[in-house]
C-alpha cells in the first residue's frame, strides 16, 4: 500500500512527541540574525543558538518540519532525488541524550513506526580523523549492532560523507550516522556485501539519524568544542516517502505527481520535473517575502522563474502557473498557514516577473534563431555570437545555455565568460589586451 508525505509527516511528529519531544513551529526560509546563511537549508539552521548555548530552548527535546531551500545542486534537479525546495523532518536533543538514544530512536521510528524491514537498512558511521581529534565512532556502531544490524550493514565513511555541517561557513557541526535504504538488485548495481562498494545509486539516504553536535567550526577553519553535546537529525520528507513507497524518484510523490499532469505535453520528462520543483520553490520564497530581484536571495527567486520561462520559450508555449499554483496551494496551504495567506501575492509576483522577463526572452530568442540559421550544421554556438546575444539583449548566459542544449547546440561557457570579463574590464577603462 502506498503512503503519502502527509501521513509520514504526521507519523514522524506523533512518534517524537510520544518520546517526549516538543513540537516547535518551522521557521521562515529567510534566516533571522544569521549572516552565514542566505536561506534556511536544514532543520537545525534556525535553532543554531541552542547548540552554542546562546539561547535556551523551551524543552531539551524538540522536533518539527522545516521548509528548506538548497540551490547548490540546481543542475541536478530533475534526476531521481534532487529538489531545491523540500521539507525536512527534524528532531533534537539539546544537551540531553547522545548517541545511544539517538540510534535507538532511529530504529524505533524506521522499523517500529514506519515498518521498514531491517534487512533493507544500512547505517553509516564516522570513520574518524586524527587531525580534528575524532576517533572511529564505536558507540554508534555498537548501538546499531544492538538493533540487529550485521557488520556488513554498518558502513564506515569519512569526513566528506559523515562529518556534517556547519549549515553556513561557520557554526555547530559534528560526526553523523546516517540510514540508507537498499533499492535492491533491480537497480542493476551489485550489493555492498558482494562488491565492498556502497553505491548511492543503489542505497538511498533516508534519515540522518544523528549529527552528534560537539564541534564549532571557526572562520579560520579550525574547530573548538561546543559547551555541551547535542543531537540533530534530519530527513527529506519527499525522499523518505519515496523510499517507503519503494518508488525510484521523488516525482512519484505528491505534490509532484499532480503537478506533472498539468505540464504542457511538449515538455520532456526532465523539463516537467524541473518546472514542478521550481514552481514550488519560487512560490514558497515569495510567500516568505523573497520577491525576485538582482542580488542575493532575491536573485534565487528570479533565477527559478527565469529557468521555467526559458523552458517554456524553447517550446514556444507557456507555463500554466494558475493551475500549478492551485496544486501547490492545495498541498502546502494545509501545513503552512502563511503560504495559504500569500496565495494572491504569489500569483501577482510571478505574473509580474514573467512579464518583465518575457521581453528579454523574446528578443534574445530571435537573435539566437538568426545566428543559428547561419551555423551550417555546426554543433557549437561560437563564443562571440553567444557573447553578443548576452550583452546586446541583456540575456542571461544560463538561459542561453538552456536554449542551446534544447536545440542540440554546445556553448563554450568559459570562452563566453572570458569575453564578458574582458568587456567588463574595458568598460572600467582597463587597457585593451593585445
Ligand atoms: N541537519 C542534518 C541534515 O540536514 O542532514
Amino acid at each position: 500500500m502506498t503512503t503519502t508525505t502527509q501521513i509520514i509527516r504526521e507519523q514522524f511528529l506523533e512518534f517524537f512527541q510520544s518520546r517526549d519531544h516538543m513540537i516547535i513551529p518551522g521557521a521562515s526560509l529567510v534566516p533571522s540574525n544569521d549572516p552565514t546563511l542566505l536561506l534556511i537549508n536544514s532543520g537545525m539552521a534556525p535553532i543554531k543558538p541552542y547548540f552554542t548555548a546562546e539561547a535556551v530552548p523551551i524543552s531539551p527535546r524538540l522536533c518539527n518540519v522545516q521548509k528548506c531551500i538548497r540551490t547548490n545542486d540546481i543542475e541536478d534537479v530533475g534526476d531521481r532525488s534532487h529538489l531545491t525546495f523540500f521539507e525536512m523532518l527534524g528532531s533534537w536533543s539539546i544537551g540531553d541524550y547522545f548517541k545511544d538514544v539517538a540510534v535507538e530512536l532511529a530504529g524505533d521510528l524506521l522499523m517500529g513506526k514506519l515498518n521498514i524491514p531491517q534487512s533493507k537498512l544500512y547505517a553509516t558511521v564516522y570513520k574518524g580523523n586524527d587531525t580534528i581529534g575524532l576517533a572511529y565512532d564505536e558507540e554508534s556502531h555498537r548501538a546499531w549492532e544492538r538493533l540487529g544490524f550485521k557488520s556488513n550493514q554498518i558502513v564506515p565513511l569519512g569526513d566528506e560523507d559523515n562529518l556534517w555541517g556547519p549549515a553556513g561557513d561557520t557554526g555547530p557541526c559534528g560526526p553523523c550516522t546516517e540510514v540508507f535504504i537498499d533499492l535492491g538488485d533491480k537497480t542493476g548495481i551489485g550489493s555492498y556485501e558482494e562488491t565492498g562498494i556502497f553505491n548511492t545509486r543503489r542505497y538511498i539516504e533516508i534519515w540522518n539519524a544523528g549529527v552528534f553536535m560537539q564541534l564549532n567550526k571557526n572562520a579560520d577553519g579550525s574547530y573548538a568544542p561546543l559547551p555541551f553535546t547535542s543531537v540533530d537529525t534530519g530527513a527529506g520528507l519527499e525522499r523518505l516517502t519515496m523510499a517507503i513507497n519503494g518508488n525510484e524518484n521523488v516525482y512519484q510523490e505528491e505534490p509532484y505527481t499532480l503537478l506533472l499532469t498539468q505540464m504542457p505535453s511538449v515538455f520532456s520528462q526532465h523539463e516537467c520535473r524541473v518546472v514542478a520543483d521550481h514552481v514550488r520553490a519560487a512560490s514558497h520564497l515569495i510567500s516568505d517575502g523573497v520577491s525576485p530581484g538582482r542580488n542575493g536571495r532575491e536573485y534565487i527567486t528570479r533565477r527559478l522563474i527565469r529557468r521555467m520561462e526559458t523552458i517554456a520559450a524553447c517550446h514556444r508555449t507557456k507555463i500554466p502557473y494558475p493551475e500549478l499554483l492551485n496544486v501547490v496551494q492545495a498541498k502546502d496551504g494545509r501545513n503552512h498557514e502563511e503560504f495559504k495567506k500569500s496565495d494572491a501575492l504569489i500569483r501577482e509576483v510571478v505574473a509580474a516577473e514573467v512579464a518583465v522577463f518575457s521581453r528579454t526572452l523574446s528578443s534574445g530568442l530571435k537573435a539566437f534563431d538568426k545566428v543559428t540559421r547561419k551555423l551550417n550544421g555546426s554543433a557549437e554556438l561560437p563564443s562571440q555570437h553567444a557573447f553578443n546575444i548576452v550583452t546586446a539583449h541583456g540575456f542571461p548566459l544560463e538561459a542561453l545555455e538552456q536554449i542551446a542544449t534544447t536545440r542540440g547546440l554546445r556553448i563554450d561557457r568559459p570562452g563566453v565568460e572570458l569575453l564578458m570579463d574582458r568587456h567588463k574590464a574595458l568598460s572600467r577603462g582597463a587597457p585593451k589586451p593585445k
